[in-house]
């Protein structure tokens, strides 16, 4: 029955996507506006339907009005759009070209919102930015920086388009996003696919592609990588290349002082640290057994311990090994077995052996949560050991599922979703609560709601207030096509065990797609694709992230409430110490949230620890958990929450040993 259901669903949602299609609304009479022009090169031409033809800032006689530039687009009455495109002029000439960017939009041309910002790579293709639907009849975008150089200051734009959603050749009225389920504020264009993502030190986010920036393949020795800042919406970009190393689909994890260890992948063998403290790539020793697809976690005294991954470096045999940064070496765990741990995908052990859903936990052991049926437990000390910690109830393989250490405390762990076998299989809604407790032995599994949408290659978030947000993913595994995607987010409570439908992103995000918490408390959601010249639509690359505000930070009228501020916590508490936090009144909870890295729908650094203070005034005394295995050492976002689920900011600190 449930099969049958599932197929209906996905026969829906095929055939909704054949009669939905973006289409660029005629630009017939319409006109532009911009703060700069050279005779010629008025801003209409960008509106012409004649590439070569283009709209120029003022570039004679000297000086030239320098960056920023805006043009304005009115289309004489009011549409819904969801995206504007940017078309640079011809490839023979890349002065002006668009790098970072705003995009904004008004029904009056007073009052904008801004809808889009970023930065969009040096090239001639024309750039599309999609977004939440919304009523407009103006377009403003704005450059802040010229594609090839941030010296250069001029504005160039061969031709503008804004697109808006057509069922059977009638446009698709406005629905406004509902009350209280969230809101998909606005995207970011980045340079680069962002397949891989981490939280830096400084706030900012470290991401990756591959040896390119829209695809993968070989052994490079090189990585496409950029720096987002959330305070400008603007990325930096660097072509990676001293370690040596294609970090395309590696091993991550955040080691105790908040470096980024970086393992395999398309280089198999290579390791590569990013240090935050001096913006800088390390080339650390090859591990001991090559690998692409693994996973890895930081263990409880520092170490990094990864396992699995026969998609690059050889098939089979990729049992456990551990990186050790004191002594900067890679030593073999023959006793942890990856044998236990795989699946039985239809790829065979090619596939099987992938994606480990690993926490770090008590006493240097590593607990693996699935996507097997069967669940572990290993040991990193000496040569390692492997110990069975039974099946998560009835759920099958769950390759390309998600595993969430929503209460680190209480060793609480939600899984959902993901596929019997890697690709051409049906995803399930399966959830389930894991609560682990003392090494080696079994932990308690127990069924909650299931998701009202199957999904693999979701990702999974943990959010201050304990609720789990799944997004992204979708119905069939179908590596590189958008088909069958879950746009609804869903959000569960750990209160009530049961789910609830957000507003849906406008953006599909399935294969090479990632999710990660904010420190403002917003999701960071984007990526996907990496297929190159992919083969057309269903296939195509996510140059962009959306950023998701979670319903615990707006108004019922979609507002942003008032949060509560934390004014003063140490920058470094121990395992076990009291920490003393100044912040507003009416904070009746903390929580602590390790920062997180995400690829691949795994997420092995984030984790939440619930935090009940003592009350003085505004003065708030919480303990933090004295076994590193729960608060494991690294660096943590600390956010205050009152008595509505409010966060605050999350403020940064190191927990050490
Ligand atoms: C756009 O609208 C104009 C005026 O109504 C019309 O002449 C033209 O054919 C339309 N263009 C397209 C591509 O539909
Ligand atoms: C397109 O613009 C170019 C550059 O201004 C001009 O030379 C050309 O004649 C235009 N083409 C058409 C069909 O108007
Ligand atoms: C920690 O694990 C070791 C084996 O690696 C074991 O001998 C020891 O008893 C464990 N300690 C605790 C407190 O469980």
């Amino acid at each position: 029955m449930s099969r049958i259901y599932g197929g209906l669903t996905i026969l829906f949602s095929l055939l909704h996507i054949a009669s939905s299609a973006s289409v660029a609304i005629n630009r017939s009479g319409w006109s532009a506006t911009a703060d700069s022009f050279e005779p010629g090169n008025e801003p209409a031409k960008a509106l012409d339907g004649n590439a070569s033809s283009l709209w120029h800032s003022r570039y004679s006689p000297a000086p030239v009005d320098s960056l920023p530039n805006w043009i304005i687009v009115d289309m004489k009455s009011t549409f819904n759009v969801h995206a504007v495109s940017i078309q640079p002029r011809p490839s023979s000439n890349s002065n002006g070209r668009v790098g970072s960017h705003k995009v904004e939009v008004s029904t009056d041309n007073s009052n904008w919102q801004l809808v889009a910002l970023g930065t969009y790579n040096n090239d001639a293709t024309t750039k599309k930015t999609t977004f939440v639907t919304r009523r407009a009849r103006y377009i403003r975008i704005t450059a802040t920086s010229e594609a090839q150089s941030a010296a250069n200051q001029w504005t160039t734009i061969a031709e503008i388009n804004v697109f808006h959603d057509v069922v059977d050749s009638t446009p698709t009225p406005y629905t406004p996003p509902a009350a209280g389920k969230g809101l998909w504020e606005k995207t970011v264009d980045f340079p680069l696919v962002p397949v891989a993502v981490s939280l830096l030190t400084n706030g900012k986010l470290l991401m990756w592609s591959a040896y390119a920036r829209d695809n993968f393949g070989g052994e490079r020795g090189y990585t496409q990588t950029g720096i987002y800042d959330p305070g400008t919406g603007e990325s930096t970009q660097l072509q990676v290349s001293n370690t040596q190393h294609d970090m395309f689909c590696p091993g991550i994890s955040l080691d105790f002082n908040g470096r980024v260890i970086v393992t395999g992948g398309s280089n198999a063998a290579k390791t590569s640290i990013y240090d935050p403290a001096g913006n800088a790539w390390i080339a650390a020793p090859n591990m001991q057994i090559a690998r692409g697809y693994q996973s890895s976690t930081t263990c409880t005294d520092g170490r990094v311990f990864t396992i699995g991954g026969s998609w690059s470096g050889g098939r089979g045999g990729k049992d456990g090994e551990i990186y050790d940064s004191t002594t900067n070496t890679w030593t073999k765990l023959p006793g942890a077995l990856v044998s236990p741990m795989l699946t039985n995908d239809a790829g065979g052990i090619w596939r099987s052996d992938n994606h480990a859903w690993l926490f770090g936990w008590k006493n240097k052991t590593v607990f693996q949560a699935g996507p097997s049926i069967v669940m572990n437990w290993y040991d990193t000390t000496g040569s390692g050991s492997t110990t069975g910690a039974g099946n998560r109830l009835d759920d099958g393989h769950a390759m390309n599922g998600n595993a969430i250490m929503y209460d680190a405390t209480a060793g609480k762990i939600l899984t959902a979703g993901g596929s019997p076998s890697y690709e051409d299989s049906d995803a399930r809604t399966n959830a389930y609560v894991v609560t682990i407790g003392m090494p080696k032995t079994n932990p308690t599994v127990s069924k909650t709601q299931n998701m009202a949408y199957a999904r693999s290659f979701a990702n999974g978030v943990v959010l201050p207030d304990g609720t789990v947000l799944v997004t992204g993913g979708q119905a069939r595994a179908k590596p590189f096509q958008d088909t069958t995607a879950a746009l609804v987010p869903e959000l569960w409570s750990p209160v009530t065990g049961t789910w609830t439908q957000l507003n849906p992103m406008a953006i599909p995000r399935t294969y090479h797609s990632v999710a990660i918490l904010m420190p403002d408390a917003t999701v960071f959601q984007g990526g996907g694709g990496l297929c190159g010249q992919c083969n057309g639509a269903p296939e195509s690359n996510h140059f962009d992230a959306e950023i998701f505000v979670p319903p615990y930070l707006l108004n019922t009228d979609g507002s942003r409430r008032a949060r509560p501020t934390i004014s003063a916590v140490a920058s470094k508490a121990r395992v076990g110490a009291s920490l003393v936090v100044t912040a507003s009144s009416g904070v009746i909870k903390f929580a602590l949230i390790r920062f997180g890295t995400a690829t691949h729908a795994v997420n092995t650094d984030q984790r939440r620890i619930p935090l009940t203070p003592t009350v003085s005034g505004t003065s708030y005394t919480v303990t933090v958990p004295a076994d590193a295995g729960v608060a494991l050492p690294g660096f943590w976002l600390l956010f205050a929450l009152d008595d509505a689920g409010t966060p605050s900011v999350g403020k940064m600190m190191q927990v050490t040993l």
